[in-house]
């Protein structure tokens, strides 16, 4: 090497060296366990859904978020993308959703694309049992309304009947012991089960105004999703009447509330109460205190703008139809 390059070499070596302390050198924090990650996610809010979105970004640089609102607005494949669920409720892990919230609106929007569905799903319950007893609960019954408004919509098929089933099944007769107690790894393994086959059924076979509106009051108050997914649908099976009957008898059964020979009403009724009876065992309350009564009308056009017309649901209604879900939760307060 030539004296000058020799020169240059000691110099950009002396450069650094010099500059080495004011270098923002950082030394990642070690993890003995991986069971260790749910309490650092939490922390940091970081979420499956976060994960969709920011990988929605990369594929599609020049779209704002917002302008993902809806279906399949994407249409271009995203990194590699690995969910690993730490709560046994959204089914992320197996759908082609993502809820956004709009921080300056206090909007919450689903955005559906076939190139949102994760790669990998890794199904630890080792990961959930950090998780306390009332989320627990409200995440549960947040899979357990995946499945119910995915097998009472109308847009079902043989394997999304068949997944919402076994979901059902899966959670009438594990979140009670996962609630009970979080260490309970067979019952958390089971709950995780449920969680991505409610998943795999609500993917194809939509949600409905449950999740419509429990969004709405989700992006407006923070309420917690499944808390509010846990109050509204016995309210909402009750307004869907008749129409339900046949299906919640279905789901009565797989559950062990009711048996093949029981009437349809007696057997819809006894399942609607079962979710209430559970909701209360849970310490999950009627109401929700946060709603401001002049806001119904702007939220249920939230909902209305969300689930219609996408959502197969069983009794179509519109926003102001929609409202009779939120006046209760207020007047129950009073
Ligand atoms: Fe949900």
């Amino acid at each position: 090497m030539n004296i000058l390059k020799k020169c240059y070499c000691r110099t950009f070596q002396t450069a650094f060296r010099l500059a080495l302390p004011f270098l923002p050198y950082r030394k990642p924090v070690l993890m003995p366990k991986i069971s260790h990650l749910p309490a650092v996610l939490k922390q940091k809010g970081s979420s499956i859904d976060c994960a969709k979105a920011a990988g929605a970004c990369i594929a599609r640089p020049r779209l704002p978020l917002k302008k993902m609102k809806g279906i399949l607005k994407i249409r271009r494949k995203l990194p590699l993308l690995i969910a690993i669920p730490t709560t046994a409720g959204t089914g992320s892990e197996a759908t082609l959703s993502a809820v956004i919230t709009d921080s300056s609106t206090r909007h919450k929007y689903p955005i559906n694309d076939f190139s949102l569905i994760p790669d990998y799903a890794v199904l630890d319950p080792r990961l959930t049992i950090s998780l306390p007893p009332l989320l627990t609960a409200a995440t549960g019954m947040d899979a357990l309304t995946h499945a119910v408004e995915a097998y009472i919509g109308s847009s079902t098929a043989r394997d999304t009947r068949k997944a919402a089933l076994k979901a059902v099944r899966l959670i009438f007769s594990s979140l009670e012991d996962a609630y009970q107690d979080g260490k309970n790894i067979p019952a958390r393994k089971r709950m995780l089960t449920a969680s991505y086959y409610a998943g795999c059924a609500f993917t194809k076979s939509y949600v409905g105004y449950v999740h419509a509106v429990a969004h709405s009051l989700g992006g407006a108050y923070n309420i917690p999703h499944g808390l509010a997914n846990a109050i509204l649908l016995p309210y909402v099976l009750d307004a869907y009447g008749p129409s339900v009957y046949k299906k919640l008898k279905e789901l009565a059964v797989a559950a062990g509330l009711a048996g093949l020979d029981t009437p349809p009403q007696e057997a819809a009724k006894c399942f609607i109460q079962s979710i209430r009876q559970m909701k209360k065992r849970f310490g999950i309350q009627d109401t929700l205190p946060d709603i401001l009564e002049n806001h119904i009308p702007l939220l249920a056009k939230y909902a209305d703008l969300e689930a219609n017309p996408l959502y197969p649901v069983p009794v179509l209604m519109n926003a102001k139809e929609l409202t009779r879900f939120y006046y209760p939760l207020l007047k129950q307060r009073q």
